[in-house]
This record gives structure tokens, sequence and C-alpha cells, in this order.
């Protein structure tokens, strides 16, 4: 799988793949990589001190579409406010001045409104999921699946191909999976090969970062645009891995024709694009991300998106039975951020799927986005109640956005790529102690190209490769996690 002109230049990773310069074995040794982990796989790792981002180019669609009120809920630094859009694909709506207003940073990171043991229910996870969650955690020691072509099939991803000393053939030892968000430039791009290769030695899960979202898929009206995440799910298909949809109902990304709409056009509408874009990509995809952040930060009540004004709380029911009606199989999950660990937010976050399960509503799982301010991260003890609570519902669970700046870290860069090794580790073990817990993803790969850049500024390097895609400490904690050590 590694092209010639991507493995002159990948020496640096290959060091975390293969200690003795061997191109990886593919074959699943774990004498092997037990060896290797056990003679210290930081040691192992290329990390570069320089940050050069600035002199890097951007991918041609780079997007760096504000999401203001988006956080980890742990952060209390105010987030700075950009307009800026590189992206070719992704247009700024105006609604999106309307989403900043909402924002109420001081409520961020307050940790309020703990729930008590009652409410949590039994954190034993003896719910019983029905037939479309079995995938969840469910691949057994050798990362086998039950075949749903949706898991990986029986390509690489999914067969116990994939080299245990790497973040996605580590989860998969317990059936787990390692995700990402792409970006369509970047999948085989000629001149950044070092990308496709990262991506396909370490995962085998594609989120898009915006390229299924309203912004690309119907951004003229009745004019659908689904080719760049049809290249996604094309090139997922061709490495064996899976592709989760996102994001169908969220408050960004909407092009101003949408915003404009009139009150009583708005259900119809939504309807459509629910039909439209699940219904495109059926069976293709494991998941879908259908509604996205739609409670706000201090977990009093829900956004106040066009769909909540014109809807009511109703569009989120709506939206899970939309999603269903145009694919019977998909897994259907709820999306937020700031709902890591216990607080009014995630209480809040709590109480919707319940009702919503208990209401018949198809939903199947809750992804937790965390963001991670890396000097303020979210209690573990905390969020691992969390978890517990929302798979005793009977859904799955996964990490969805993962990206831990270290900028505010104490200490020297060392200290703090030190630091975000561990917390990387802590919270992925998080994932891999629980079947449930379906897969953990971070919001790009390397930080030379991650939507913190234009959201907080440079310097935060919060991904696991660095921006000359040299594995960072953190790459060994994830795979450490994975492995249960
Ligand atoms: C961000 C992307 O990274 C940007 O490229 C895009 O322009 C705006 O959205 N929470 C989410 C993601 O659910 O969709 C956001 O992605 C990041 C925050």
């Amino acid at each position: 799988m590694f092209a010639d002109h991507a493995r002159k230049r990948s020496d640096t990773i290959l060091r975390v793949v293969n200690s003795d310069g061997r191109e990886p074995s593919r074959v699943f040794n774990v004498r092997w990589a037990v060896a290797v982990a056990s003679l210290g796989l930081a040691a192992l790792t290329g990390c570069s001190s320089e940050e050069d981002s600035q002199g890097a180019a951007a991918p041609a669609d780079a997007s760096a579409e504000s999401s203001p009120a988006v956080d980890g809920g742990v952060d209390e630094s105010p987030r700075p406010e950009t307009s800026a859009n590189d992206g070719q694909n992704e247009p700024v709506p105006d609604a999106m001045d309307d989403a900043r207003s909402e924002v109420t940073p001081d409520a961020r990171g307050e940790d309020v409104g703990r729930t008590d043991a009652a409410e949590a229910g039994s954190p034993s996870a003896d719910a019983t999921p029905d037939a479309r969650d079995v995938d969840a955690g469910s691949g057994g020691a050798d990362g086998a699946t039950d075949g749903n072509p949706r898991d990986g099939g029986d390509g690489p991803a999914s067969d116990g191909a994939r080299p245990i000393d790497t973040m996605a053939g580590a989860a998969l030892t317990r059936g787990h999976h390692m995700g990402t968000a792409v970006q369509t430039a970047l999948l085989d791009s000629a001149t950044e090969p070092l990308f496709t290769t990262v991506l396909t030695t370490h995962y085998d899960l594609l989120v898009a970062e915006y390229q299924m979202k309203w912004g690309t898929t119907q951004a003229t009206r009745g004019v659908f645009n689904f080719a760049p995440g049809d290249q996604i799910v094309a090139f997922a298909s061709r490495h064996g891995m899976m592709v989760k949809g996102h994001t169908l109902v969220w408050h960004q990304s909407l092009p101003a024709w949408v915003t404009a709409l009139a009150p009583t056009e708005v259900g119809a509408v939504l309807d459509a694009q629910i039909a439209a874009v699940v219904g495109h990509w059926k069976g293709q995809l494991y998941a879908w991300d259908v509604v996205n952040e739609a409670i706000t930060d201090d977990g009093a009540g829900y956004r106040s998106s066009i769909w909540f004004q014109h809807l009511g709380a109703a569009f989120i029911e709506r939206s899970f039975r939309a999603a269903r009606a145009a694919d019977p199989s998909v897994q259907l999950l709820y999306n937020d951020y700031g709902a890591e660990a216990l607080s009014a937010k995630s209480n809040r976050v709590y109480t919707l799927v319940r009702d919503l399960k208990n209401a018949g509503v198809p939903i199947d799982g809750v992804g937790l986005q965390f963001h991670v301010n890396g000097a303020a991260p979210p209690p573990l003890g905390d969020v691992a109640t969390n978890l517990d609570r929302l798979i005793a519902l009977g859904l799955t669970v996964n990490f969805s956005e993962i990206d831990i700046r270290v900028a505010d870290v104490p200490g020297t860069q060392a200290e703090k790529l030190a630091r975000q090794r561990t917390l990387y580790h802590d919270i992925i073990a998080l994932c891999a102690a629980r079947p449930r817990c379906h897969s953990a993803s971070t919001w790009g790969i390397t930080d030379k190209h991650t939507w913190i850049d234009m959201q907080y500024g440079a310097g935060h390097m919060p991904l696991p490769f660095d921006v000359n895609y040299a594995a960072k400490p953190a790459v060994a904690g994830v795979i450490d996690a994975w492995l249960g050590k």
C-alpha cells in the first residue's frame, strides 16, 4: 500500500510503524508488537520540534468556517471568533452570525449540574442492543466483523491485517475503530503523499470534515452536489475503511437560501434534504451524525437554530425518523461537544437521547466530540460515568472529533507533547475499555491541517502527527490505550 514516492518520504512514519525500518508487516503479529511496545514506542516516534505550519500550503479545499460555540466544554479560555472561510466548497452562511450570538463563553467549562447516581442509572452496560448496534465493539480479538459492508467488509480495516503497532490495528484488537476527519484535496494528493500514507496506515474510519454538510450537498436550492462526499466514500472503499456521514442537521453550514426560508417551508425542506442525502449514500455508510450540536452550552435547552425556531424541539425526532426512512440500516447518532464529562450540558444530552429512545425514535448512539484544552481536560472519572449511563440506555458511544490543544500546557515543547500523549492515552482508554464504544476519531491527522488554527490560532499542535507527518508521542499513547496498556 505504500507508493514508492511516499515511502521515500515516510521514514518518520515508519519509525512508529516498524522499529527496524522494514516495510510494516500486513500480518497481525501480537508477539512482535508486544516486543516493540515493550521497547517503548515513544522512543521510536519521530517528533519534530519545529512548527512550520505557516509555510505549509493549505489544501485547496481547506475550510475554515467558524464553529463559534464549539469547544470541549472544558475550556474556559475565550474562543476567537473567525469568519474566514478558505474553503472552496463550503460557503459561509449568513446564519452563522446569528449562531455566533448564541455563544455563552462563560458557561463553558462550568462543572455544574452533576447527575446523581439514581439518574445516571446502572453503569453496568447491561443494555440489550438492537440488531443495528451489534457492530459496535463486536470485532473480537482478531478484529473480525459480521461481514457488514458498512463495517469494512473483508477489507483490510476489519480482517485483522492491520499491524497492531498502528492506531487502527491496535483499535481492531478489541473490535474498535480509529477514525479521522478528512478533506478531499488531500486524498491521494500527489504533492502531499504523506497524508494518504499516514491515513491509510493508522486509520480505518473516515468522516467528511464538511463535504457531506448542507453547505456542500445543496448549496443551491434543488442542485445537489455529492461529488466530494463520493470521493471520500470511494477512497474508503478502496482502502477497506468505513465512513461516517457528518452531518445532516446543524446550525452551521447552512446556505443563505436555507436561512431565508419561509417558516412554513422549513419542515419540508429539512425532510427533503435528509431524504436526498441519506438516500444518496444508502448502504454505504456505517452511521450518520443526524443532529449536531442542538443543545446550548449551559444545557438549559435547545440552540436557537432555524430548526428549533420553526419546528421546535420536534425537529430532532423528525430528523431521526426521516433518516431512518431513507436508510433502514445505517446507525443514527446524536453528536455534540462539551458533553463529555458530567455537567448540565451532558445531563441534557443524556435526557434528550434517553427520551428519544424511550419514545421509540430510531437513535443508535451518541458522539462526544472531545475538542479538549490539554490545560483543562474533562475529569476522566466523570467521562467514564457519563459513557456508562449512555451505554446503559442501549446506545453506542463514539469519540467523534478528538483534538487536544497543548499551547496552554505549561512546560517545554517535550513536556507539552508528553502531556498530550497522556491525555490521548487516557481518553482513548475509556473507549477501549467499553465494547459499546464504537470508535475514536481525531478531527484531522496532522498539525499541518487543523481547524484549531482557525479557531485558536497556531501553536496548539492538537493532532497525533506533526506538521511534517512525523508521529508525535500521542500516537504511541493511542496505540497503548487500544492495546490496554
Ligand atoms: C468544522 C470543520 O473542521 C471546518 O472545516 C468547517 O468549515 C466547519 O466545521 N464540530 C463539528 C464539526 O461537528 O463539523 C466542525 O468541523 C468542528 C466542530
